[in-house]
């Protein structure tokens, strides 16, 4: 049996996801002998640790009843630095002004020859280069399919199971709130600010809700797919973006009568045209791209395969722990 030792940095919706599909995967992992073992997890109050592993169901009991794994003196960084194991899982909030927290946890798991699995977009929204060369540089690997689209496989289909193609473009809607958002104003003929305000009542969207609805956030999941898959070398500020806040019930309607939607459209497509941008776009009412509520959705056009389409969940605890676990078993498979 191979052991993976692994530590959850963050343990909120998604970092609790991940010990919970440790724990109700360990028979399945053992079918691969893989053993996951977590030495330590930490949230903002500090961090519990064990040598021989961490009681995760307790941790979790602990982290609802009194808002802290923490019962030791460690802090996040220590548990990255000090405890001797294999992965460093980041599941810290986006941060797109300077990437922190997670920026220096990842670069210092890196210089301490760990692997990183994270969800979060933040530091490689703004510093995907330099991550990737601290990765390369420590011959540790650098996974992260968990931050474009939570559970709906893209960085992997298009890296492994699509190997040997090349990919031309990628259009999609990764972001649920917005496409929940222009559903809902569109089966409903509801104004933005009333369909916001539910969504806000029903937790889709966050109170401050301009992270989604401006495009910001489907612009740092493009930047990490024109990175990663189309080895490009931008930012988050070499995105064109325009948000949703300025459609109207009426546009849709008018849409609508020509057999379209608009949908909020992120778009990288590699070559002489090369772009990066995100936009509302008129999307026929038939197109793979138009599929409802909180559904992310990718295209990905390719000179073998042809045309490939993804769907599926893109938030979610354990929609996004799955991806994680993708990345922790690619990595178990190939390097213990
Ligand atoms: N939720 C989703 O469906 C989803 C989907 C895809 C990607 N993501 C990304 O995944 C990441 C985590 O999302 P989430 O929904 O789990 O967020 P969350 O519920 O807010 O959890 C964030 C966790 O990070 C901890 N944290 C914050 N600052 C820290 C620090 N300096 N040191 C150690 N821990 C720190 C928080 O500690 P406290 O608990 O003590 O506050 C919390 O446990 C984000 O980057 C998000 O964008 C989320």
């Amino acid at each position: 049996m191979k052991t993976v030792r692994l530590s959850i940095v963050g343990f909120g919706a998604v970092g609790q996801g991940v010990a919970r599909a440790i724990l109700q995967k360990k028979d399945y992992l053992a079918g691969m002998d893989i053993e996951l073992v977590v030495l330590g997890i930490a949230d903002r109050g500090g961090a519990c640790v064990g040598p021989d592993g961490v009681d995760l169901k307790a941790a979790i009991k602990r982290k609802k009843e009194i808002g802290s794994v923490a019962t030791s003196d460690f802090t996040p960084l220590d548990v990255i630095k000090d405890i001797d194991h294999d992965i460093v899982v980041d599941a810290t909030p986006t941060n797109i002004d300077d990437g922190e927290p997670g920026l220096t946890f990842m670069l210092e798991a890196f210089r301490h020859r760990r692997h990183v699995v994270t969800s979060n977009k933040g530091p490689l929204a703004l510093k995907y280069s330099m991550l990737y060369d601290e990765a390369r540089k420590n011959g540790v690997q650098f996974r992260f399919e968990a931050t474009v689209g939570g559970a709906m496989p893209i960085l992997n289909l298009a890296h492994d199971a699509l190997a040997g193609n090349r990919i031309m473009s990628i259009e999609g809607i990764l972001n649920g709130t917005c496409n929940y958002i222009l559903s809902r104003m569109t089966e409903e003929g509801l104004s933005y600010e009333q369909v916001l305000g539910e969504a806000q009542e029903l937790g889709i969207a966050e109170t401050d809700p301009s992270y989604d609805v401006e495009g910001i956030d489907t612009a740092c999941k493009l930047v990490i797919l024109a990175n990663s898959i189309f080895g490009m070398d931008v930012t988050y500020d070499d995105v064109d973006v325009t948000g949703i806040t300025k459609i109207t019930p009426e546009s849709l309607s008018l849409a609508g009568a020509e057999g379209m939607l608009i949908k909020l459209i992120g778009e990288v497509r590699d070559g002489e045209d090369a772009i990066i941008k995100v936009v509302p776009k008129l999307v026929p009412k038939n197109h793979p791209l138009a599929v409802s509520g909180t559904l992310n959705v990718a295209l990905l056009r390719t000179d073998m395969a042809g045309p490939i389409c993804v769907k599926g969940r893109g938030a979610g605890s354990i929609e996004t722990a799955s991806a994680i676990l993708s990345d922790i078993i690619a990595i178990g498979k190939k390097e213990f």
